[in-house]
């Protein structure tokens, strides 16, 4: 299929092009750079050994879209957003107007080119604190911070399209919690900044960037007392989008699916990890609880096992061993490499 994917240069993204290019799709990545490095699409087609197609723009520029989708295009994946729960707290106006406006924009040339296929990057954050955990699709959907309403908006404004049109297939894909890195370590996760997740943190503690790790909360009603969520590798996740573009093409309607493994780790446990994988001593300090966090979330994955025979193969030891390999090879992200 010729692909559109927004996005394409961000860590989910990059590891999906990978993979679409593998498979033999033809590929335009949409990209304004805003949280990512061009160099990351250059590694992506070296890993693939074939080419791109990339077009530099914002998605809420009509005259980028309309570059993007010149030529045709089957379907579309949108990873582009902005994704800083924090961030997203101080500055409500910039994560509404970029992703959902992003979004609104994008759909519009959608409709312009007659391009009725799209998978969409969502998350568990719609589900806010369920009642239970692991949480399934039809759980109640509250969110808790702007970020997450923009996902939240974002699915119901597809599911609109999607009621509008019989003809059109929507696969909205809720995410849980995303790490790893590609097995070659020439890909991975680069934040700017100090990272808010914790993941790239623990790795840049372990390479030497950071002091010491800040444990946000160790009083949780959990075993060790700390905050338990289902990391999965950033490989799988990018198996499951290959499966979604495929039941797009299969099914019209719009259809949301938990992509996770089912299984949940403490911070301590991950910390015990990452410290297994790259033989280096992770410093820990316990502070307050951080605003707005849950005790638990984890996946009921059945859906996407099911429907989009798609399934985590991944574990922990996998995760830790491929985010350390990327870390390792790049200290300092994809800044300092020519
Ligand atoms: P990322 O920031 O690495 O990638 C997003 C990409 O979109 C970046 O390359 C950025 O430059 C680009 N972008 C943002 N706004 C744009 C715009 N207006 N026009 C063009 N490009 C734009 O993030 P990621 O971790 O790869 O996340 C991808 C998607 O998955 C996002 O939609 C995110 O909300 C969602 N998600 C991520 C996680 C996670 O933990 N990483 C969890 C759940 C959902
Ligand atoms: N944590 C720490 N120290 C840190 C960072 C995180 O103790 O420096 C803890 C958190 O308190 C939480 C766990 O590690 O218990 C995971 O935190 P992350 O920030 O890595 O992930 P979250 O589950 O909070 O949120 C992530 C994304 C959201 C997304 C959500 C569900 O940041 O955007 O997963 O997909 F919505």
């Amino acid at each position: 299929m010729n692909l559109l994917v927004t996005g394409g240069a961000g860590f989910i993204g990059s590891h999906t092009c990978v993979l679409l290019l593998e498979a033999g799709h033809r590929v335009t990545v949409i990209d304004n750079l805003c949280n990512s490095a061009a160099i990351a699409l250059a590694r992506v087609q070296e890993l693939a050994g074939k080419p791109l197609r990339f077009v530099e723009g914002d998605i809420r520029n009509p005259d980028a879209l309309a570059r993007a989708f010149a030529g045709g295009i089957d379907a579309v994946i949108h990873f582009a957003a902005l994704k800083a729960v924090g961030e997203s707290c101080e500055q409500p106006l910039r994560y509404f107007d970029n992703n959902i406006g992003g979004t609104i924009a994008l759909m519009q040339a959608m409709e312009a080119h007659g391009v009725q296929r799209l998978v969409f990057s969502s998350s568990a954050t719609v589900y806010g604190q369920p009642d239970r955990v692991p949480v399934k699709e039809d759980a109640p959907l509250r969110v808790t911070n702007p970020y997450g309403r923009t996902k939240l908006v974002m699915e119901q404004l597809i599911q609109d399209w999607c009621a509008a049109r019989p003809e059109a297939s929507a696969v909205l894909l809720r995410y849980f919690n995303p790490v790893g890195a590609h097995p070659s370590g020439r890909i991975g996760e680069d934040p700017r900044g100090e990272p808010n997740n914790l993941m790239p943190y623990i790795a840049q503690v372990a390479v030497g960037r950071r002091e010491y790790l800040r444990i946000y909360g160790d009083d949780y009603p959990t075993p060790d007392g700390t905050g338990i969520r289902d990391y999965l590798h950033v490989m799988d996740l990018a198996e499951a989008h290959l499966k979604a573009v495929d039941y797009a093409a299969a099914h019209a309607g719009c259809e949301a699916f938990n992509l996770g493994t089912g299984r949940g780790y403490s911070v301590r446990e991950m910390v015990a990890a990452f410290e297994a994988a790259s033989g280096r001593a992770i410093p820990c300090w316990s502070v307050e609880r951080r605003a707005g966090d849950v005790t638990e979330l984890t996946a009921d994955p059945a859906q996407a096992n099911a429907r989009l025979q798609w399934r985590a193969t991944r574990g922990l030891e996998a995760m830790c061993a491929d985010a350390w390999r990327w870390q390792q090879m790049n200290p300092e992200g994809f800044t300092h490499v020519s």
